[in-house]
């Protein structure tokens, strides 16, 4: 393997000398390639940020795979979150780290336009009108092979490369044409749509053939595995089998197989038990319940702020539950933690208008003085203030209208060490799989969701404790570790063609 010794290892614009670099190395075995690099930038002067201006993302994927990263000779390969500028390859806490380079045009384009307001809205059961343009198109085309060049460049022969998500759906085919010696796999982690909502892309038979490039193709529900595999035999006319697509070269020879299963991904679960198990971080939740002004109950919703999640219709719900005396605002206080995001997209900036609209209308309406009806946050919190609140709320509210999984759900219901506590949780939501024991919602049924949001601040703590236990033994049993584990293992099986 060559040394990039010689390659500036820098981090511009903060190129401060960090204890945590190592060498680059220029081929690896193992690649990951996201959209984005899994650290964020900060200021080089905070003490947590290994000093070289940046710090390792929150979030499970990366914990899952830092330790493969700094194992095996494994890379990471994504954008570094700022657009027009150039960062090398560097290495952070022993993660090697390939950025890619995309200009404001390519953010604009490919990020905010294609990802995010073409291929989110249309995979998310179409709640915000996708928009189709032949622009956007061509840039996400051309910022896929951007990311798969970086690949070609970097992987060592026969490496296993691991794909994720829908802004990188055309890499698996464009590594497998450039490199067939590579095993590719690939992870959705947003819903894949039925046929009859996915026909309408224009560009639907590139996009299955960019997926087909890879050998296997991970989704969070079987039902996303199952729409993948009748997408492709209606817009390739491919064969499948059981699990098994049948991927046929122009000679219409069979190439190879890609299999298509579900992953349901999962959390660091350690980690969250372990927070909280802290004293401070229990005394912060306590801390918060009395800065609230102690009240019965805590409801807790803490999203992105996205259309998919179904935030209006909680609030909706939550207030009517007020105007009907139900719910009195001197008992219960909902805690919103909306978390900025795209903001640049059209779709969020007005839901953000209409979702502010709204709280600031059950706030004037049903507060008092002393009470505040919803506790509105547009901000990200650190993973401890996060337990904090899981540990201070009665009662967790996941009303999505479509999402890939939900890990919020799996956090709150790790976070409950003494089984107490009740999650409201939306059927759309991939979570509802593992999590069965939750009070499953439709979110556009707002009497059964009202309903639903009763019963679980009046939930017997008998009834509360045997359901939280059993939902806290899947998720203990299948943390993120055990999902990665299992795909890499499945990535690596023989595959055995099957032609029944
Ligand atoms: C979802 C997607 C991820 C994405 C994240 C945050 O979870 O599946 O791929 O990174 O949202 O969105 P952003 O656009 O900020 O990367």
């Amino acid at each position: 393997m060559q040394d990039l010794a010689s390659e500036k290892l820098t981090t511009e614009p903060s190129a401060k000398a960090s204890p945590t670099k190592k060498p680059t190395a220029s081929t690896f075995d193992f690649m990951v390639v996201s959209n984005r690099l899994p650290v964020d930038r900060c200021s080089s002067d905070g003490n947590d940020d290994g000093g070289d201006g940046w710090r390792r993302s929150p979030g499970g994927l990366v914990t899952a795979l830092a330790p493969m990263m700094t194992k095996s000779d494994g890379a990471w390969v994504g954008w570094h979150g700022a657009p027009d500028e150039t960062v090398r390859p560097f290495s952070h806490e022993g993660m090697d780290l390939v950025p890619v380079q995309l200009s404001s045009h390519e953010v604009e384009l490919y990020y905010e336009g294609f990802s995010n307001a073409t291929i989110w809205p249309l995979y998310h059961d179409v709640i915000a009108p996708p928009e189709f343009h032949r622009t956007w198109w061509d840039s996400y085309r051309q910022v896929n092979k951007k990311f798969a060049d970086a690949v070609i460049r970097h992987a060592a022969d026969r490496a296993t490369v691991w794909v994720q998500d829908y802004q990188l759906q055309l890499v698996p085919r464009m590594l497998r044409e450039a490199r067939p010696d590579l095993k590719i796999g690939f992870f959705n982690h947003i819903p894949f749509p039925p046929p009859e909502i996915f026909a309408q892309l224009p560009w639907r038979r590139e996009i299955i053939d960019g997926l087909l490039g890879a050998d296997l193709l991970g989704f969070q529900r079987p039902s996303d595995a199952g729409n993948f595999m009748r997408s492709a035999r209606r817009f390739l006319g491919a064969s499948v089998k059981q699990q098994q697509v049948h991927v046929k070269g122009p000679d219409g020879e069979v190439t190879h197989i890609a299999r298509a299963q579900a992953f349901p991904i999962s959390i660091d679960v350690d980690q969250i038990r372990e927070l909280a198990a802290r004293p401070d971080i229990i005394e912060r939740a306590k801390q918060i319940r009395k800065d609230l002004g102690d009240p019965k109950t805590i409801l807790l919703g803490v999203d992105r702020l996205d259309y998919t999640k179904g935030i209006g219709h909680r609030l909706k719900a939550f207030e009517e539950l007020l105007r009907e005396g139900s719910i009195k605002v001197e008992d219960a206080t909902l805690i919103q933690v909306a978390s900025p995001s795209r903001e640049r997209v059209e779709q969020y900036r007005l839901l953000r208008e209409e979702i502010e609209g709204t709280v600031g209308h059950i706030n004037g309406t049903y507060d008092t003085i002393q009470n505040t009806a919803v506790r509105y946050l547009h901000h990200s919190y650190p993973v401890e203030e996060m337990v904090a609140l899981y540990l201070a709320a009665d009662v967790m509210l996941v009303t999505a209208l479509r999402d890939g999984m939900n890990l919020v759900a799996k956090e709150y219901v790790t976070a409950r060490s003494e089984d107490d506590g009740a999650l409201v949780l939306s059927e759309f939501a991939g979570a509802a799989d593992q999590l069965k024991q939750a009070l499953l919602i439709n979110p556009h049924d707002i009497d059964g969701l009202k309903s639903a949001i009763l019963r679980a601040v009046n939930l017997p703590p008998k009834e509360a404790r045997r359901r939280m236990k059993l939902m806290r033994k899947q998720i203990l049993d299948h943390d993120v570790d055990h999902w990665s584990a299992e795909f890499l293992a499945a990535l690596e099986e023989k595959v055995v063609r099957d032609d029944s």
